[in-house]
């Protein structure tokens, strides 16, 4: 099934320097959390409805690893690879976002909405 996809995930994969004051996410496992996401999904059998990508900056370096899922525009921080599957059965498979990985300023936007 061509896109677009059921689900959308976007891991950024993004690496600095060592001893850039940004930091990023390549340097916090960023490369293992999108092969952990990829490993899951292709154990799920949903490939074509489900993929998770690479990439770039999300500009959200303070929080990596960031990930954010599509459409809901979900964005996870400090996403770890103990986390994904966690991620992947409750808010891909439920529809239940993951709440206590969600990024602060998302969690405000999803208050007042
Ligand atoms: S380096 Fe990952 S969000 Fe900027």
């Amino acid at each position: 099934m061509p896109p677009p996809f059921q689900s959308h995930v976007f891991v950024c994969t993004n690496r600095r320097p060592d001893g850039n004051p940004k930091g990023c996410c390549a340097s916090k496992g960023a490369e293992e959390v999108r092969a952990a996401f990829k490993a899951e999904l292709d154990k799920r059998g949903v490939k074509g409805r489900m993929r998770a990508n690479a990439a770039g900056c999300l500009d959200t370096c303070s929080f990596g690893v960031s990930v954010v899922v599509y459409p809901e525009g979900t964005w996870y921080g400090g996403v770890k690879v103990e986390d994904v599957p966690e991620i992947v059965e409750e808010h891909l498979m439920q529809g239940r976002p993951v709440a206590r990985l969600v990024m602060p300023f998302a969690r405000k936007e999803k208050a007042e909405s």
